[in-house]
């Protein structure tokens, strides 16, 4: 899915976040990498609207999501860098059922649908447990699952893999690596990055880096170690 940002700036009242960023992704497995506090989940931010350029234009399948934020909305997926934000149901399946209720409206298919999903990641055990009870891993591996249930066009990744074990930080590599559609990922696990398309790299605010992931990977640890 096409996107592309132009010139766009991101201010807040304290600084400038995003000074003036333009490029256009065309590819299926684009990172982001930087520093703490770069900008990079402003920047995966912008594209699904939940952050709107103060000046400048962000179009994501050839919809701005200033104007067409409610079809921004549907076709991009958002897994949270902190999954805190994101469970908001008492119960696990309660969670992944909710998105589902319109676009699977048969009760059982439903069902069927949100336990494979949740196998796929190895949680399906934890379909009946209450969410609050999660660990901090399994917390961002049923937040996945609630997002990949929805099936969304592109998905932005924000830090997918940050409180994973070993086994569980393959998983969502082989995850990601098997979503039928466009993905993002921010990530500081420079691994997983390494087989896609492109590699940005943020730094103060800017793409100060764009190239395969090896050049990138190189610039970023030269620059930014
Ligand atoms: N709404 C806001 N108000 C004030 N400052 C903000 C706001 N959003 C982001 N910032 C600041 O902008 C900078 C970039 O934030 P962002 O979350 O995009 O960084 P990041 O590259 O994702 O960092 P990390 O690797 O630590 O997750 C930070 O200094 C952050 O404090
Ligand atoms: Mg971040």
């Amino acid at each position: 899915m096409l996107i592309e940002f132009d010139q766009a700036i991101v201010s807040t009242p304290q600084a400038e976040v995003l000074r003036g960023v333009s490029a256009t992704l065309a590819e299926r497995r684009v990172g982001i990498v930087g520093p703490n506090g770069a900008g990079k989940s402003t920047l995966a931010r912008l594209v699904n609207g939940l952050v709107l350029p103060s000046s400048g234009s962000v179009r994501v399948g050839g919809l701005d999501t200033r104007q067409d934020l409610k079809a921004v909305r549907r076709q991009v997926g958002f897994v949270f860098q902190n999954p805190e934000n994101q469970i908001v149901f008492p119960i696990v399946r309660e969670d992944l059922a909710f998105g589902l209720k319109h676009l699977a409206p048969d009760r059982r298919q439903r069902e069927d649908r949100i336990e494979a999903q949740l196998d796929s990641l190895g949680v399906g055990h934890l379909a009946d447990r209450s969410s609050h009870t999660l660990s901090g891993g399994e917390r961002q591996l049923v937040a996945l699952a609630a997002v990949l249930v929805m099936e969304p066009a592109l998905i932005v990744f924000d830090e997918p893999t940050a409180q994973l074990d070993l086994r569980n930080r393959n998983r969502v590599r082989d995850a990601i690596a098997g979503l039928p559609h466009d993905a993002i990922v921010v990530s500081h696990d420079l691994e997983l990055l390494e087989d896609f398309d492109r590699v940005l790299v943020v730094r103060d605010g800017n793409i100060a880096a764009d190239d395969n992931p090896a050049a990138a990977l190189r610039w970023y640890r030269e620059h930014c170690a």
